[in-house]
């Protein structure tokens, strides 16, 4: 990639920002100053600009924990996004959620650069699971176990087998509830079914990523390298860079 466009991709500025920058000398590639913004970087680049060394990777994941009341959506003109809660970086280098959490669900959301991975971690062929706690009304039971492990019928598709927990019971229970879909609002319509409409609903994991506990509500950090190859043999591919 060149230079003009790897500095944009970082988001260090607008194309024009980072030629001027470049023509004046205050950018380094390989310990090098060079000032044609057209100049070739490579692989792993080693970019210094006015002494500062830039974080070269272009392919970056985000874990999420992705509070109430925000959109998961790259922008919206009045409501606040997934995006809103990152370093302007990533929308820079083109991250994106991997599927969508309702406005009121919270929990783990994934965000990647990599658009052939999140393209496969959605395909309903690879059968990610995804772990969500609810909080609904009234208890259910043995019968709605079968329910949902049997596939319910939704009105326009029937959901596949899905695993249904209980872990507390009363005027409101708590369930765990392991889909591989992710249908628009799907665990809410299968309880709605069921007759247990919910009140809360968090996402605890996705594939093989668990929610921390000390991530806070609000805030991310990138996959560790751990995580990253997990989430890519989730995916059948091979990890990039
Ligand atoms: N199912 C829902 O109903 N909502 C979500 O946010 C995720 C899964």
């Amino acid at each position: 990639m060149r230079l003009d466009r790897y500095l944009v991709a970082l988001g260090e500025g607008s194309r024009t920002e980072v030629q001027d920058r470049i023509r004046r000398g205050q950018v380094c590639l390989q310990g090098h100053v060079m000032t044609r913004p057209e100049t070739e970087c490579g692989r792993n680049p080693e970019i210094t600009l006015e002494g500062r060394r830039l974080d070269t990777r272009l392919i970056r994941h985000v874990m999420l924990h992705k509070p109430e009341h925000v959109l998961t959506a790259a922008r919206d003109r009045k409501q606040k996004t997934v995006m809103d809660l990152l370093p302007g970086v990533y929308a820079s280098l083109g991250c994106m959620p991997v599927g969508r959490l309702d406005r009121d669900t919270t929990g783990l959301l994934l965000l990647t650069c990599d658009g052939e991975l999140n393209h496969r971690l959605l395909s309903p062929r690879r059968h990610v699971d995804k772990v969500y706690e609810a909080e609904v009304e009234g208890t259910p039971g043995a019968e709605e176990i079968r329910r949902f492990g049997e596939g319910l019928f939704l009105g326009d598709f029937t959901a596949a087998p899905a695993l249904l927990e209980i872990l507390e019971t009363g005027e409101h229970s708590l369930a765990r509830v392991t889909i591989h879909e992710g249908k628009f609002h799907q665990v809410r319509r299968m309880f709605e079914a069921v007759g247990h409409p919910v009140r809360r609903l968090h996402r605890s994991a996705f594939g093989p990523l668990i929610l921390p506990e000390d991530l806070l509500p609000g805030t991310f950090r990138e996959l560790t390298e751990t995580e990253e190859n997990a989430v890519y043999a989730a995916a059948g591919m091979e990890r990039k860079q």
